[in-house]
């Protein structure tokens, strides 16, 4: 008779239990449709789920990565070496809170744009103007998605998370998540947390926001002058969808790069090279300058292709991938843009898109 040692037993029952894959490819689960396979995978269902999950990967000494939607995360072609937790917890509950607020508590699994259509169908302000933004709730507040003038940071009240650190659930508020542009305590201290749940607190009156330069001049062509809620995310999804490439027909993520913060000195010497930059103040003293006009407008970039890999024809800030790129080959033309853009401009670009490889 043979004795199974009962450790081994354990373990076992915990990769049952968790329904932990392995070998999982990982192109399906990105929207670039790229990259190897996981060599540990988990779907968590619940935050009993996500605390096993590490648990196995700490026993293991294996690194974990958290993804949502995949729509901002390039796996490299030899995919990771480590444990993938595909975060899946659902619900939302909207919990009425006072006279002006509601707050809608949604499990890090939900669609986000799900959540926006739902606030929207509700008559509730705060999150128009993050319409058919690709990914989960989950990721919403670790790179304070944002766009059309708004950042998700705006409308969060709080976020829970794992710290993998002390293996408890903890709360951050606000102010304790650290937002800043494309930018969290969640991604400074990569790794530490794994959200499961944020609330997000929207108002129930207000005034639609419709001043970012492209909603204007979609209102200013239908004669619109006071949009409505409804009116303003109806904007933002025929904006996005004639601006940036449908991710189920292309390979990509999205804005690939982060718009730079340069100081007013070197913006000024840009400016004088290039009388038509635009640049955006920051509440530090710095400028905002759009990388896709300095890849389009400067470097002539937009629409440039080598081998399977673009910019996108439309908005030069996106690299869009045909079948068959592999990740080597987008980071290849991802340094290429980088080159160009330092060269003539002395920015030194940052990724925006998370790059799984261990
Ligand atoms: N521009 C060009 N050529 C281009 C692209 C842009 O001249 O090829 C100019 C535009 O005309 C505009 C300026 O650059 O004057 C900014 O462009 P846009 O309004 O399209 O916004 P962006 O700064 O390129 C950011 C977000 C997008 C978001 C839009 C709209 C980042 C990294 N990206 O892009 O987010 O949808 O604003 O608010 O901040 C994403 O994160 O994946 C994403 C798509």
């Amino acid at each position: 008779m043979t004795y199974i040692p009962i450790q081994s037993l354990d373990r076992l029952r915990l990769s049952i239990k968790m329904n932990i894959q392995e070998y999982v490819p990982l192109a399906k689960y990105t929207t670039f449709k790229i990259g190897g396979p996981a060599r540990y995978f988990c779907a968590a269902k619940s935050e009993d789920d996500i605390l096993e999950a590490v648990r196995f990967a700490k026993e293991k000494k294996i690194p974990v990565m958290v993804i949502g939607g995949g729509s901002n995360l390039l796996v490299s072609d030899a995919g990771f070496n480590g444990l993938i937790i595909r975060c899946g917890i659902k619900g939302i509950e909207f919990k009425d809170a006072g006279k002006r607020s509601v707050l809608i508590e949604a499990g890090a699994g939900e669609d986000w744009e799900d959540l926006v259509a739902q606030a929207v169908e509700r008559g509730l302000y705060g999150v128009e103007n993050l319409s058919a933004i690709p990914g989960t709730v989950g990721a919403s507040p670790v790179q304070n998605i944002g766009a059309y003038g708004f950042d998700v940071s705006g409308s969060i009240d709080m976020v829970r998370a794992l710290d993998t650190k002390t293996m408890k659930f903890v709360k951050f508020s606000n102010s304790e998540c650290n937002f800043s542009y494309r930018n969290s305590r969640f991604k400074h201290e990569k790794g530490r947390y794994i959200v499961s749940k944020v609330t997000y607190r929207l108002a129930k009156e207000g005034k639609a926001d419709a001043s970012y330069k492209d909603l204007v001049e979609y209102f200013g062509k239908r004669k619109i002058a006071d949009p409505t809620l409804k009116q303003v995310r109806q904007a933002v999804i025929e904006v996005r969808k004639a601006k940036l490439p449908d991710w189920r027909s292309w390979g990509t993520a999205g804005s690939f790069f982060k718009n730079p913060l340069i100081d007013a000195e070197h913006f000024k010497r840009l400016k004088r090279e290039y009388p038509e930059i635009p640049g955006f103040p920051e509440a530090d003293g710095r400028i905002k300058v759009p990388l896709g006009w300095i890849i389009d407008k400067v470097c002539n970039s937009k629409g440039l292709t080598i081998g399977n890999v673009s910019t996108y024809e439309k908005q030069a800030l996106v690299v869009v991938a045909k079948p068959g790129a592999t990740a080597t080959e987008v980071i290849g033309f991802a340094n290429e843009i980088m080159r160009r853009v330092k060269e003539k401009t002395g920015i030194q670009v940052e990724a925006e898109v998370e790059w799984a490889v261990a």
